[in-house]
C-alpha cells in the first residue's frame, strides 16, 4: 500500500471513487452528493487548508480521505476529518484505517492540536474517536445528529474548550452535510 498526498491533478479520480463507494453504501443521490463534494473539495485540495490523501495499490487509487481546517479567531489548529471511502471491493482489509492513521501522523506532524470528525461512532472509536460535545468544541453548522460529533487530540492534553464557533472550508457550508 502506497500513499500519496493528492492535488487537482488526482480530481477525476478521487471523485469517481467517492461516487461509487456512497452510491454502493447509501444509494444513488448520496453517491452524487458526496462524489461531487469530493471533486470539489479535490479541485482545492492545496495540503493547507484542504488536505487529500489517496492509497493505491498496485497504481489504482482503492481509498481516499480528505481533512479541511476549522478555523477559530484562536490560532489554535483544528481539522475536521471527512469524507473518507474505501472502493467496496477492498473495504475489510485494514485500508481505511491505515489511511487514517496515515493522515493523523502527517496532521500530527505538522502541530495539529485537535481532529474532529462526524460520522458513525462504532467505526471512528476504532481509530481514536470519541464523542465531543459542542460544549467544548461546536461545530460550524447545525448538527442534524449530535452523537455523531467525535473528536481526538493529536498532542499529550486532552481536548480544550474553544468558545467560539469555527467556519469550516466552503464546499462544506451547506446544511446537507451537517
Ligand atoms: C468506512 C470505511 C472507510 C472503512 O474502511 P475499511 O478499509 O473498509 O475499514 P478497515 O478494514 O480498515 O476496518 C477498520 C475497523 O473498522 C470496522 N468497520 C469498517 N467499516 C465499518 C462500519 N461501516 N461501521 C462500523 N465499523 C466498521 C472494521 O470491522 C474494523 O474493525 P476491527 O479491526 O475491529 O475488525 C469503508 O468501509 C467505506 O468506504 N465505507 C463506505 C463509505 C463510508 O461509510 N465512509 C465513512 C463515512 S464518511
Amino acid at each position: 500500500m502506497d500513499h500519496r498526498m493528492l492535488d487537482k491533478n488526482s480530481q477525476k479520480e478521487v471523485a469517481s471513487l467517492f461516487t461509487s463507494v456512497f452510491t454502493s453504501s447509501e444509494g444513488e443521490k448520496e453517491g452524487k452528493l458526496i462524489g461531487d463534494l469530493a471533486s470539489e473539495l479535490s479541485s482545492s485540495a492545496d495540503n493547507q487548508e484542504i488536505i487529500c490523501i489517496g492509497a493505491y495499490e498496485e497504481g489504482t487509487i482503492v481509498g481516499a480521505i480528505f481533512f479541511t481546517r476549522l478555523r477559530f479567531d484562536d490560532p489554535v489548529k483544528v481539522y475536521m476529518l471527512a469524507p473518507v471511502a474505501v472502493s467496496t471491493s477492498h473495504q475489510g482489509k485494514g485500508i481505511g484505517r491505515a489511511l487514517i492513521k496515515y493522515g493523523l501522523n502527517e496532521l500530527k506532524n505538522s502541530s495539529v492540536a485537535v481532529v474532529i470528525t462526524y460520522g458513525d461512532p462504532s467505526f471512528y472509536s476504532k481509530v481514536g474517536f470519541q464523542p465531543l460535545s459542542e460544549s467544548v468544541i461546536q461545530a460550524p453548522l447545525k448538527l442534524s445528529m449530535p452523537e455523531g460529533w467525535l473528536g481526538q487530540s493529536l498532542t499529550e492534553e486532552p481536548i480544550t474548550t474553544i468558545s467560539e464557533r469555527p467556519t469550516c472550508v466552503k464546499e462544506f457550508n451547506s446544511s446537507v452535510y451537517w
